[in-house]
């Protein structure tokens, strides 16, 4: 059996300066995959509800489909630490017990290893709580499309001197209650090496430049899964839209027209005795 990836293993990656590539992940047979390539970070985003369910946000995900895509992943990824989104109002600082089951719940029936949060200074407390309770966190600032309605657009964050100020404390403060890694999305790079530098535990960017100590992209985005849109800090790097609407097309001309199955893919009575 191969051995967990570990939270201790992720900060002497970030010591060494080994960078940390991460990638979401929904379903067992794509875990196997990347598993067997060796990413040592999967995530069970809630970005699911958009690219898997055709959601229009992350808001209408819950628990339950977390838990559902999670367990799936959890059973191809033998190697990889699996780390699961906490879904839209299941946890809050101002609920520290609801916090607690949703994450207890997330880790116990998903099978992930670790929860993420989004939220900055304000989720120390439940980043805390879980901490104390054993289980691992990583926090998510810049920004958190779970409060899309507060923030008002998919924009880059941290553009005025105080709004870099807030998101450098938010580090700080979620480092100091226990996170063992945040993701930083959508920071102007200058900022988010900075915040980089300064912490002890990894960041791991998406839309944050190379300066960070990982990067995390959605599946669907570098698959090219999706041909209608492509995030600018996305890159396909492969177009599987394409590749399976050509193997898709085939195969209905060949049952229409009467050359699928052929004979190798028939069984006889004879094969049968
Ligand atoms: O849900 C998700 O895919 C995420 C990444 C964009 C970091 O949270």
């Amino acid at each position: 059996m191969s051995k967990r990836i570990t939270i201790h293993k992720l900060r002497r990656m970030k010591e060494r300066g080994e960078r940390i590539p991460m990638l979401t992940c929904y379903d067992y047979t794509s875990a196997k995959i990347l598993d067997s390539l060796g990413f040592p970070l999967l995530l069970v985003g809630d970005s699911l509800g958009m690219v898997v369910h055709g959601q229009e946000s992350t808001l209408g995900v819950t628990l339950e489909m977390m838990i559902h895509h999670c367990a799936a992943v959890s059973r191809g990824a033998r190697s990889a630490l699996i780390v699961i989104d906490l879904p839209f109002a299941t946890y809050s600082a101002s609920d520290l017990p609801l916090s607690l089951r949703t994450a207890s719940q997330a880790i116990a029936r998903g099978g992930a290893q670790a929860v993420k949060v989004e939220g900055g200074r304000r989720m120390a407390p439940v980043v805390g709580t879980l901490v104390a309770s054993g289980i691992p966190v990583m926090g998510h600032i810049g920004l958190t499309p779970q409060s899309i309605h507060m923030i008002g657009g998919y924009r880059v964050q941290g553009r005025s001197e105080e709004a870099a100020e807030r998101l450098v404390a938010a580090a700080q403060a979620l480092e100091e209650a226990g996170a063992f890694a945040i993701v930083l999305e959508l920071v102007p790079a200058p900022l988010a090496e900075r915040i980089s530098r300064m912490l002890t535990i990894p960041t791991i960017g998406i839309g944050a430049g190379p300066g960070c100590d990982g990067q995390v992209q959605v599946f669907h985005d570098i698959m090219g899964l999706d041909e209608s849109f492509l995030p600018r800090h996305a890159k396909r790097y492969v177009n599987l839209a394409g590749a399976i609407r050509e193997a898709a097309q085939k195969y209905l001309d060949e049952v229409r027209e009467g050359d699928f199955p052929a004979a190798e893919h028939s069984v006889d009575f004879e094969s049968l005795l």
